[in-house]
């Protein structure tokens, strides 16, 4: 039913047909819908509330033996690990456990940068040993008024740092060119492009909060078959020979999210306690999968993350599961298994709430887009809600928003929710939103 030949992208706006068709599609990309190299997908998703139909989500607080949970013990002890490793066996694939070495090189340390606003820090990452060895880069301003260690916002970033930021000092990288469908090339930083505006780190600033920024293509590429120039490469992983619960690009990216905040526990005007994730898209699916399974990330704020993210999968609405593992679209990104949902999502043992209980007690700030309808807000709105349960055991209050949270507004306590005006992407107020929940949770009065 959802693969039918005709009629799907008819009366589809530009912005969604971009997303459905571009590999780095971003509704800010004002650009037409890039022509697929290859056979068009055949998608066609419900954007029909009524057609939604019923659907049962697993009980987070029910062990696989059938046990309820009531206490923080029994979630930590039993039903999180049993959630984590479905999570892990079904969707995302295993994290291996013996990574390669990392040396942190933080060859500029807290210079005087943005007019005298921030002080910035710049670290190379070395992944791995010899000619094989990765480069990580990580960009980091604290507020140059900073008494102490501060809290900082961790940016997993489509577009190279050089290019995320107007400040000529930072140094330029290498990024990843070409489409869906077109070779792949490593050029210098600045041949990349950008995904929207400059972002101006002062929105942070101002707050007291730091930023840290790291290019997603400079921990795997993102692409099948990249796996080779990525970190996942010295792990030993092949993406053609990747099997059932073998980890995908998501799981790479997450392995260096983590060793990014290994090097900020390091960092002297960095408060490693107060660390919050951050990242658009695909980068908000692995927000959440990184948080999952890296505690030390201490406020969780995904993007867009949609389907394959905070989106209920067993609600019918935007993408699917089965669009996600399109052999033509994103199989790479997850593990094999997760195809084997497509067509019987009832039976998928998780779903995003579950996700979503596996950041628990830990403040969420959900961000969507009110018409991103691909991302499928109202399903990460519900799935939000079927978490509170969760949150409750630890005494905590989730969203607590018993009707849908309005556009424009911060709206909730644990879990909180922002919806901006407008489609598939970042835009200023949601910057102005995760800056106000982490002033809130870690306390900043300014
Ligand atoms: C595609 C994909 C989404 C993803 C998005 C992005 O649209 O279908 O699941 O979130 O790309 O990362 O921009």
């Amino acid at each position: 039913m959802r693969f039918t030949a005709s009629g799907r992208r008819l009366g589809m706006s530009a912005a969604l047909a971009a997303i459905l068709l571009g590999g780095f599609a971003m509704a800010w990309a004002q650009e037409p819908a890039p022509k697929p190299a290859h056979a068009p997908f055949v998608l066609n998703p419900n954007n029909n509330e009524a057609l939604v139909g019923y659907y049962n989500l697993p009980d987070p607080l029910k062990t696989l033996d059938g046990n309820p949970v009531t206490s923080v013990k029994a979630w930590e002890d039993v039903r999180r690990p049993e959630i984590l490793n479905l999570f892990a066996e079904n969707q995302f694939g295993r994290t291996p456990a013996n990574g390669p070495p990392v040396r942190a090189e933080a060859w500029e340390k807290a210079v005087p940068a943005l007019d005298g606003k921030a002080r910035r820090t710049q670290v190379r990452l070395h992944v791995g040993e010899g000619d094989n060895a990765r480069v990580i880069r990580v960009l980091v301003y604290t507020p140059a008024d900073a008494r102490g260690p501060v809290p900082v916002v961790q940016f997993l970033n489509f577009t190279p740092n050089v290019l995320m930021v107007e400040d000529s000092g930072i140094e330029e990288g290498m990024v990843w060119t070409g489409r869906d469908g077109e070779a792949r090339v490593r050029k210098p930083g600045r041949e990349g492009r950008r995904f929207g505006p400059p972002f101006d780190p002062n929105v942070f600033l101002k707050k007291g909060i730091g930023v840290a920024m790291v290019y997603y293509g400079d921990i795997d590429p993102d692409f099948a078959g990249g796996t080779e120039d990525g970190v996942r490469a010295l792990f030993g992983t092949e993406d053609a020979k990747r099997t059932g619960a073998d980890w995908g690009t998501i799981g790479g990216w997450s392995w260096g999210m983590s060793r990014v905040l290994d090097y900020l526990e390091t960092d002297p005007n960095v408060d490693g306690k107060r660390v919050a994730i951050t990242g658009v898209s695909r980068l908000g699916k692995t927000v959440l999968w990184t948080a999952a399974q890296d505690r030390r990330f201490a406020v969780v704020m995904p993007i867009v993350s949609g389907e394959g993210g905070a989106a209920l999968s067993r609600r019918d609405y935007g993408e699917t599961i089965a669009d996600l593992m399109h052999p033509d679209r994103y199989p790479y990104w997850f593990a094999p298994n997760y195809a084997k949902w497509g067509d019987k999502v009832d039976r998928f043992p998780v779903d995003s709430h579950m996700l979503l209980s596996l950041i628990a007690p830990r403040p969420l700030l959900l961000v969507v887009g009110s018409t991103d309808t691909w991302s499928d807000w109202r399903g990460e709105y519900l799935a939000a809600r079927a978490a509170e349960p969760v949150y409750a055991l630890y005494g905590k209050r989730g969203l607590n928003a018993p009707v849908e949270p309005a556009t424009g507004k911060l709206t909730g306590e644990t879990i909180a929710f922002f919806k901006h005006e407008g489609g598939h992407g970042v835009f200023p107020p949601d910057y102005e939103a995760m800056g106000t929940f982490m002033q809130k949770h870690f306390g900043l009065a300014r």
